[in-house]
């Protein structure tokens, strides 16, 4: 038995996409792709994606299944693979793609890789997820980073407020923008985009060597910390700026609401910029973006690959297109300027990309030389999905009750002890 195979929990849903997949499936022209890119801005990147099939004569069955993080995409694939039928290719973060590995049911790369020479331009750091034991098993499409802030220009130069480069200045800055009768702080009360907030607040309260302790060794010492109950009362603190509404919105309504000029700022993973971008704003003039304060010199990365799955050889050609669609410069610098992210590839030139994507290229290389390029727990770059969703819940718990954070702090040690069993 697989051991992703359970909880099977959607199998209803599953089940009504694979078989409106299926017929069009079995044509082996045709990829099937499970991902989660269904807002505005994500959906016009990977129509980047689609066309480039396109232009190839290869058909494609699209899967949505939306929640940024990819946990609910995660569970119709534990499903697919249950009843026999994997997708093509499927969007997944880190330490699933490498679980997923495990499972022996994905396809070799390393044909493509060699002949396209992935080895040489896709960035180790991605490579550590796309390579398992020693195949390429997955296509990285993007690099995203969470611990930024996006800023509505407007409101900040009306209040008179500037980037803020530390956490008093920031609370300074939402006080301020408060007390003007703008929504400080958008957000969208979900597990994951609480947990993407507590990315940033992790690193910029501990720094780099603190964060790495806790997020990616899971050391006791440093759960227990006072640092880290430090973590939760700035948490607790950020939950003040936000508007009663905040609860089951979804991340791309949060960033609409700074572009439409109700909320100053939304601490988000850079897929907020495709958001802005696609509402025709300009970075430097209608938004702006910096990092969550504390946390310049650092980048927590998420780079978002396609694995694919085992679907035999009469559909492998197809898959390889993709594969080796995904990796082509063009189809990089196409994406990434709509996606917000940037090219998952060392060789491309940022010239094409906009204030905010230059200087996300800059800092991936900057942070990846000095070694504080770092994974996003948020999104599955620090250790396996059970340990992730534990911490989700002690976040989302918190960031939404009213523990205090002593509660809050020995919460989060037992639910790392108890998953990592
Ligand atoms: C992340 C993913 C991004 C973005 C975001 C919101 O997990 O890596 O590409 O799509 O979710 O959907």
């Amino acid at each position: 038995m697989h051991t992703l195979l359970w909880p099977v929990a959607v199998l209803t849903l599953s089940i009504a996409c694979s078989s409106s997949g299926q017929s069009k499936n079995n044509r082996a022209n045709t990829v099937e792709v499970l991902h989660w890119w269904t807002s505005g801005a994500e959906a016009a990147a990977l129509q980047v994606l689609r066309r480039a099939l396109t232009d190839q004569a290869i058909g494609w069955v699209d899967m949505p299944v939306a929640g940024g993080g990819g946990s609910n995409a995660m569970t119709v694939l534990r499903a697919r693979v249950a009843s026999g039928n994997p997708p093509t290719a499927v969007q997944m973060l880190g330490f699933d793609i490498l679980d997923w590995g495990a499972e022996k049911i994905t396809t070799d790369l390393n044909d493509v890789a060699k002949a396209e020479g992935w080895n040489e331009v896709v960035p180790k750091a991605l490579q550590a997820f796309s390579v398992y034991d020693g195949a390429w098993i997955a296509a990285p499409v993007n690099v995203h980073s969470t611990n930024w802030i996006w800023a509505n220009r407007k409101i900040l130069d009306e209040v008179g407020i500037k980037p803020p480069q530390t956490w008093q200045e920031l609370v300074g800055a939402l006080d301020a923008i408060q007390r003007a009768g703008y929504i400080a702080l958008a957000h969208g009360g979900q597990a994951w985009q609480e947990a993407t907030i507590f990315d940033s607040v992790v690193l910029a309260t501990g720094g780099p060597e603190f964060y790495r302790k806790a997020m990616i060794a899971r050391d006791d010492g440093a759960l227990r910390s006072a640092t880290m109950r430090e973590v939760f009362a700035r948490m607790r603190t950020l939950r003040t700026y936000v508007d009663p509404n905040f609860p089951g919105r979804d991340w791309n309504l949060a960033s609409a609401m700074v572009i439409k000029g109700r909320a100053a700022m939304q601490i988000m993973g850079d897929w907020a910029k495709g958001e802005f971008s696609s509402a025709n704003q300009k970075s430097g003039e209608d938004f702006l973006c910096f990092r969550f304060p504390g946390t310049q010199g650092s980048v927590l990365f998420n780079s978002d690959q396609f694995v694919m799955f085992d679907v035999g050889d009469k559909r492998r050609p197809a898959q390889v297109a993709l594969a080796r669609s995904i990796l082509s410069p063009e189809f990089q610098i196409a994406f990434n300027r709509i996606k917000g992210s940037v090219p998952a590839r060392i060789d491309v030139s940022d010239h094409a990309f906009d204030d905010c994507g230059k200087k996300a290229m800059a800092e991936l290389k900057q942070a990846a030389d000095s070694g504080t390029l770092l994974g996003s727990f948020a999104h599955g770059h620090t250790g396996p999905a059970a340990v992730k969703n534990a911490i989700y819940d002690v976040v989302t718990e918190h960031f939404n009750g009213n523990a205090t954070p002593e509660q809050a702090t020995a919460q989060l040690v037992d639910a790392v002890r108890t998953a990592s069993q």
